[in-house]
């Protein structure tokens, strides 16, 4: 979606069909500048500016035809008013964009929106727009996207600056669902390294690889054991950018990357497998959050690291019961080949401690369907053994609406992890199965290192469309991030 600021006084250009002309709307608060005409209109269609709620009308401006959109943007004092102004932006996107016109006006005047406010509107219209069609090629006309162009006028002084970097993070967020849409033919470990080499050439970031023999080299038993039933190799990928702040010590994010997640021998049941295409959601918000963080020159020093394998059943592939050796020395009794996300993570973890000294780590992972169960997909699930770490998270969430529910961790939990002939199990028992997850990573977590896991097995794909998603991939995890590193590294 290309955003452009007109100059004051200028119109945007027509493309022949009647000029499209948005406004924002405060709860009950119509504009006062419009045609009594639309007002009656809009009141007796019961529109009261709700957050989202849009109103469309024709009226005749200087002989013209005009077609006014109301978006609603709620109170204007609202607790959550930014994420109100998105969904006035993305409700306009969601109306226009395969309406058959090419491009719109948005007039931000009327209420009193700070430049911050007026970007969010900008930030929920263009992610909103965001469809992936590579992959249609019998779409009828009035199927097809149309809408390319947003023409803002009558912003608020500083708007194009907030806008700049909003639009970096609007990158990130791209970015990651396309990763995550892609399905599990063209997207595995080594087209996904290799996507994020083209992507970012000329960035900043400094990208290190690790293939097969480097990971035996370092012993990942745990991650190379997820891969050895697939034909398709395993990579571990770094993304570094250091825009300064404290540089000697990187903070580290690390997504689960499994490509395609079959399940692997312990086999998952047909329906609905086609969703693990997605079980990389991980992967792809680090990958995105590190485009969103290098775009805009974030002042802060981040790893991304990304664990890619894919979990297939081939005659190659590891058993339940087979023992193997993570880079750690632990020994892990593999029970269920479907744990797998934990056994990719674990090596990861080890090896960002020891080549980095993090000051902090973030994992991300669609790491269990209990998390599903659990808090559905309003909130992602994050276990941390430092309360101001979990808690800064867990602000960047309610900032970004991508939001965290802490659970809780506990030797009890940890107890279930014992192994009659290894140091510990990949699964524990029946109950707390996203507890008993995060209870496994934690003990591949050097004493004293600060970590969360955000378990977002239920965030990252959408079956409807959502406040500035349609459904499918929602990009989870970028906002957050970037919002993190923001009010935590930079603030
Ligand atoms: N990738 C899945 C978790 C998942 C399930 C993500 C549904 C998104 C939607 C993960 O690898 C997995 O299979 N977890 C198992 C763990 C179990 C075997 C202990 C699960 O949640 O069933
Ligand atoms: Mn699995
Ligand atoms: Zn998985």
């Amino acid at each position: 979606m290309d955003i452009r600021f007109l100059e004051a006084g200028t119109e945007a250009a027509g493309d022949g069909a009647p000029m499209v002309v948005a406004r924002i709307v405060d709860q009950d608060a119509l504009p006062a500048d419009l045609e009594p005409v639309l007002g009656e209109a809009a009141r007796a269609s019961r529109f009261t500016g709700k957050p989202g709620q849009l109103f469309e009308g024709f009226v005749t401006r200087d002989g013209a035809v005009v077609r006014v959109v109301l978006l609603g943007a709620g109170e204007s004092d609202a607790k959550d008013r930014d994420l109100a102004l998105e969904k006035a932006g993305a409700a306009l996107s969601a109306r226009f964009l395969a309406a058959g016109v090419e491009g719109v006006q948005l007039d931000l005047r009327g209420p009193a929106l700070s430049a911050e406010g007026a970007a969010r509107v900008l930030l929920g219209a263009r992610l909103r727009a965001w469809r992936m069609d590579a992959y249609r090629t019998t779409q009828k006309p009035e199927q097809k996207r149309t809408l390319m162009r947003i023409a803002v006028s009558g912003a608020p002084a500083g708007t194009e600056a907030v806008w700049q970097r909003e639009a970096a993070v609007a990158e990130g967020v791209e970015f990651t669902r396309e990763l995550v849409t892609e399905p599990a033919n063209i997207l595995f470990p080594e087209s996904f390294v290799a996507r994020c080499e083209a992507r970012f050439a000329g960035t900043g970031v400094a990208m290190r690889v690790l293939d097969e023999p480097a990971m035996r080299e370092l012993g990942m038993g745990a991650l190379l054991g997820v891969a050895q039933g697939s034909v398709r190799p395993p990579r571990l990928l770094a993304l570094e950018w250091n825009g300064g702040g404290d540089a000697a010590r990187p903070t580290v994010f690390i997504g689960k990357g499994v490509t395609f997640d079959t399940g692997g021998i312990s086999l998952k049941p047909p329906a609905g497998m086609e969703d693990m295409k997605w079980d990389m959601g991980g992967a792809g918000a680090v990958a995105g959050a590190m485009l969103a963080l290098a775009g805009r020159k974030a002042k802060a020093h981040v790893v991304g690291i990304c664990g890619l394998v894919e979990n297939m059943p081939d005659g190659n592939a590891q058993r339940p019961g087979d023992v193997v050796t993570s880079m750690s020395g632990q020994t892990i009794e593999v029970i269920n080949t479907d744990a797998e996300g934990r056994l990719v993570l674990c090596d990861a973890l080890t090896w960002a401690q020891r080549v980095w000294s993090p000051a902090r780590i973030v994992d991300l992972a669609t790491l269990t369907g209990a998390i599903i169960a659990t808090l559905a997909m309003e909130y992602a699930g994050i276990f941390s053994n430092d309360d101001p770490l979990a808690d800064a998270l867990a602000s960047a969430g309610e900032a970004t609406g991508e939001k965290l529910w802490r659970l809780p961790m506990g030797a009890a939990y940890d107890k279930q992890l014992d192994s009659g002939i290894a140091d510990m199990k990949n699964v524990g028992g029946r109950y707390g199965g996203s507890i008993t997850a995060a209870q496994f990573l934690q003990r591949f977590i050097d004493k004293g290192q600060a970590w969360a896991h955000l378990d977002i097995a239920g965030t990252v794909w959408a079956d409807k469309p959502g406040a500035t998603w349609d459904k499918g991939a929602t990009g989870y995890g970028v906002r957050l991030l970037d919002r993190f590193v923001r009010d935590t590294l930079e603030g």
